[in-house]
């Protein structure tokens, strides 16, 4: 072979390789391109998608249990900042424009000494503050007493939720145990 047909030859693998290096380098790009997006995707399925066992919007991703052993009550108080408005947390407290909520957890619903109720949430009378149900409640008070005269439209992240429900369990002289996780 003579210098001229090898320069071809070599000139031919180089091309060849210079073509398979650009078609990777171009599949790099597009991947790269694409690739942010995907974990964005994933993220969000993983938070909707946490709605199919209750069929709820704000059904939790975790159980209230779980939620409550890792809640701090500290950023709980700091929640309860948004009830003062109408709210006082004090033990034999005033009622204001709602019931007086010391000792709240385990309270029977709607049994306040000297409130007056409205007629939905007295039909819930029987019943009793769980955290259950307060973190029912709390979520899209609402949704759960329909015509209720407590104009809040609820605290919808299932954390935040559970740190507040950590703090107002403190506000008693006998805490009550958070459900098991
Ligand atoms: C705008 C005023 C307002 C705000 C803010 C508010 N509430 Fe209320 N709350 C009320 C009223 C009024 C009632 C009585 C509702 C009824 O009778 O339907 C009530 C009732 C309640 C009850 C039922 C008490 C019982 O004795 O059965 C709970 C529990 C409660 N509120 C918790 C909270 C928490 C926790 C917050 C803060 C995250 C909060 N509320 C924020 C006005 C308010």
């Amino acid at each position: 072979m003579n210098s001229f047909e090898f320069n071809k030859i070599a000139g031919a693998v180089l091309g060849t390789a210079l073509l398979v290096f650009g078609l990777n380098e171009a599949r790099n790009i597009v991947y790269h391109a694409t690739a942010p997006e995907k974990p964005g995707f994933a993220i969000e399925v993983a938070e909707t998608g946490s709605g199919d066992a209750g069929g709820g919007t704000t059904t939790p991703t975790e159980s209230l249990g779980t939620l409550l052993a890792k809640a701090d009550p500290a950023k709980g108080q700091a929640q309860a900042k948004a009830c003062l408005a109408c709210h006082v947390f004090e033990k034999g407290g005033p009622n204001k424009t709602g019931p007086d909520l010391w000792d709240l957890v385990d309270r029977p619903i709607a049994a306040h000494e000297g409130f007056a109720y409205s007629d939905d949430m007295k039909s819930h009378s029987g019943d009793k503050w769980t955290f259950e149900n307060l973190n029912k409640f709390i979520s899209n008070p609402k949704g759960m007493v329909p015509k209720t005269k407590m104009t809040f439209g609820g605290i919808k992240r299932d954390q935040a939720r559970a740190d507040l429900l950590a703090y107002l369990r403190t506000l008693s002289d006998s805490p009550k145990p958070f459900p098991a996780p």
